[in-house]
């Protein structure tokens, strides 16, 4: 069961129309929201980011804010969702090929759910990243569905036997294909700032505060592409991934290959926002 445009439908029954503006121009946003325990965690900031990307490509969003966030909730129940993902992507709607907006076209919104665990492998013994030159347009902060430049890095970390891409852009890190880039130097935090050149990720909002709550001094400055390898730590944070240490970077180890003693720290106070039934799990995704 899935929500497309105007009601609940099964899956099945969905068909996109090839003159979609998102098929055709990738002219739509989206968000990913984690599921934890039956409930979207940091709904409110989603649906703030949802808006402002909405305003960033003068996208009239379909629904209000409590409507979507009514579907949602109905998605989840009707579902059964308990722990996973929601997607959710709104499109400028169906209208004949020409780059100018359409005056006649409706915005159409789909949700669908999709069950998962955490990926807890990832979590507790890291990722590998290479880095690639950040070639993405510029306005990284509005998620819309253009991820070209995010596709083609990430299949490059794949075909290099890596699990992502960190990019860097005028010899600075800005993120990686799909989540934030943090690391420790100095025993202090550093991450690029929520500017237009990176995302302004939800993960990587609760991991500041909480930074700041454990008296990690936190520094929302740009750092160079050689930080990375002297860095005490590194790590990355997204919806899906929660706070994956990098331990292997180009092919080589980083900080012994283990997670060090800040991003355990973190990990450890992240686990303790999510619901109780959700921190102890056994099983794990198959990455
Ligand atoms: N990606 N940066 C980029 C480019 C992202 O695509 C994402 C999220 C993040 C992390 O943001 P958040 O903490 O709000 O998930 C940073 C989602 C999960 C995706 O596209 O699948």
């Amino acid at each position: 069961m899935i929500w497309f445009d105007d009601r609940f439908v099964p899956a099945s029954e969905v068909s996109v129309s090839y003159l979609d503006r998102g098929y055709c121009f990738g002219d739509g946003i989206y968000e990913v929201f984690r599921v934890y325990g039956g409930h979207i965690y940091e709904a409110e900031a989603h649906y703030d980011r949802l808006e402002r990307s909405a305003g960033g490509i003068r996208l009239r969003l379909p629904f209000g804010r409590e409507e979507i966030s009514a579907i949602v909730r109905e998605l989840i129940e009707r579902t059964k969702l308990e722990s996973g993902s929601v997607y959710l992507q709104i499109t400028r709607g169906v209208a004949p090929r020409a780059h100018g907006f359409p005056s006649d076209a409706h915005p159409i919104l789909m949700v669908y759910g999709t069950p998962s665990k955490r990926p807890l492998n990832a979590i507790r013994e890291g990722i590998a990243a290479v880095t690639r030159e950040d070639r993405r347009w510029l306005h990284c902060d509005l998620k819309t569905l253009n991820l070209l430049g995010s596709v083609l890095v990430k299949q490059e970390a794949l075909d290099e036997g890596a699990d992502d891409a960190i990019l860097h852009r005028d010899g600075f890190i800005t993120e990686a294909s799909s989540s934030n880039v943090m690391i420790v130097a100095d025993g202090t935090l550093w991450t690029h700032p929520a500017d237009h050149l990176v995302l302004h990720g939800i993960t990587r909002a609760v991991v500041l505060r909480l930074a700041r709550e454990a008296g990690i001094p936190v520094k929302e400055q740009p750092f160079p592409l050689n930080a990375l390898q002297n860095a005490e730590e590194l790590f990355v944070t997204s919806t899906l991934l929660e706070i994956a240490p990098v331990v292997k970077l180009n092919g080589q180890p980083l900080g012994g290959g283990r997670p060090g003693p800040v991003i355990r720290k973190l990990q450890a106070m992240f686990e303790a926002t999510i619901p109780e039934s959700e921190r102890d799990s056994k099983g794990e995704d198959k990455r």
